[in-house]
């Protein structure tokens, strides 16, 4: 559920006016509410209610400081994957304590910045890498409290360049060499051994993947307790998809029962990674018609924004619904059209074929499920500026980014001496 709804003939965010944020920031904008943000963190901490469990926010999904902070006062944790994010996650407030390290390729001065922040936890995806972990630890004189990434072989069932549990993907150590890889971490200076941590992908709209890779888990722990390591944390990654188009996959309740039934009873604090569930349906890109065309074959609705601002649908084939900022009135008759934007590829098409009313110039319209890897993910291809953020909270908003100048842009090229004129 979110707080983006037609009212009196009109798309509103919470109290207001998506066309009146329009008309004071300029299109495309990115538009975030903080309801759905609380509500859709508080459904998935929710369901571990009573259980001992920390919800480690994938800041990748969305990591504007605004953002962050109004998880954080909710009392979320991080999950992130950079000095950089760490340094989002800290200074929007969220405490080192309850923030957990992923990547495979961590570099040495970004594990000192954590390890000097005191963080809960570096997921760690390899044996080189727990080595330079161990060698920064011990130069600092500081403790790494880990989990090993475990690759568990599962298919995600999901798109291929967002499925990462497969013994093919770049990700965790093969579950299979865990004893050897923990018998010899045991031993390292400077690391703890604290728990055990997956994740299989992203988007995935069947729970069956996430309990075949749990009851991995679950096996590892026991044995790996058996062996004696203390573990007394396991890590469950995100994952958990949204509706994109209209088909609503398992919800935070399901796959809590999922991850109880696996994990519930091993006396773990369990980690979890949410990015997409929690931020996904609470944003929207706002974009407005600039030309419709008719080609040979097709029609085209030209949007302003493009691939650029929002890479889902070139990359991963995403599909967003798109819808009229105005409500189309009941009788409209919908036309097939492929809604592209201005940037010179043809990959730069956000949907083909689609049936939406009859749009003309000057019109706004509204991508959903733009929240998660959306802002993130954008560039300044086509020397177009990265578009802005707004926060709506009721009836208020703001500008949690600004639009840069173009200015601004330019000036982050530097001439080199010999070019410069005389
Ligand atoms: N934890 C780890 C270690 C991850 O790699 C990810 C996402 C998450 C948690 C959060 O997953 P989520 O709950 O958001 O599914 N750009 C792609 C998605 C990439 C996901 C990368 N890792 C997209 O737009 O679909």
């Amino acid at each position: 559920m979110d707080h983006f709804e037609y009212r009196d003939g009109e798309l509103f965010a919470e109290d207001l006016k998506l066309s009146e944020i329009a008309e004071k920031v300029g299109t495309p904008f990115y538009c975030y509410s903080t309801a759905t943000l609380e509500r859709h963190f508080k459904v998935f901490s929710g369901a571990f209610d009573g259980v001992q469990s920390l919800v480690c926010y994938a800041v990748k999904a969305n990591s504007n400081l605004a953002v962050i902070k109004t998880l954080a006062k909710l009392g979320a944790g991080a999950d992130v994957v950079s000095e950089g994010e760490l340094r989002r996650a800290l200074e929007a407030g969220i405490p080192a304590e309850k923030i957990v390290f992923s990547g495979v390729g961590k570099q040495p001065h970004e594990m000192a910045f954590a390890l000097e922040a005191g963080i809960h936890q570096f997921n760690v995806e390899s044996e080189p890498e727990v080595r330079v972990l161990s060698d920064v630890a011990a130069r600092l004189g500081k403790i790494a409290y880990i989990a090993f990434r475990v690759n568990p072989d599962v298919d995600a069932k999901t798109h291929a360049k967002i499925s990462t549990g497969k013994a093919e993907n770049k990700f965790g150590v093969p579950w299979q060499d865990v004893s050897r890889i923990y018998r010899e971490a045991a031993e390292l200076p400077g690391i703890e051994i604290k728990g055990v941590d997956v994740h299989i992908g992203s988007q995935l709209t069947d729970l069956e993947p996430f309990g075949n890779a749990f009851d991995r888990v679950r096996e590892l722990v026991m044995k790996l307790r058996l062996e004696g390591h203390d573990i007394t944390r396991v890590d469950l990654g995100g994952g958990l998809g949204i509706p994109y188009d209209g088909n609503i996959p398992p919800g935070p309740e399901s796959y809590a029962t999922v991850a109880l039934n696996s994990l519930g009873n091993l006396g773990c604090q369990l980690i979890f990674e949410p990015g997409r569930l929690i931020v996904g349906n609470a944003g929207l890109l706002v974009s407005k018609v600039i030309y419709v065309k008719q080609g040979a074959e097709r029609k085209f609705v030209i949007l302003d924004a493009a691939m650029n601002d929002l890479i889902r649908p070139a990359m991963y084939e995403g599909y967003h619904q798109i819808d009229t900022i105005l409500e189309p009135d009941g009788g409209a008759e919908l036309e097939a059209v492929d809604v592209v934007g201005p940037v010179c590829e043809t990959g730069d098409t956000f949907a083909r074929e689609r049936d939406l009313p009859p749009v003309e110039p000057d019109d706004l319209v509204a991508f959903r499920s733009a929240g998660a890897y959306g802002a993130v993910m954008a560039s300044t291809y086509n020397t177009r500026p990265l578009v802005p953020e707004v926060l709506v909270s009721g009836d208020q908003y703001a500008v949690i980014r600004e639009r840069p100048s173009l200015e601004a842009l330019l000036d982050l090229d530097k001439m080199p001496p010999w070019l410069e004129e005389k």
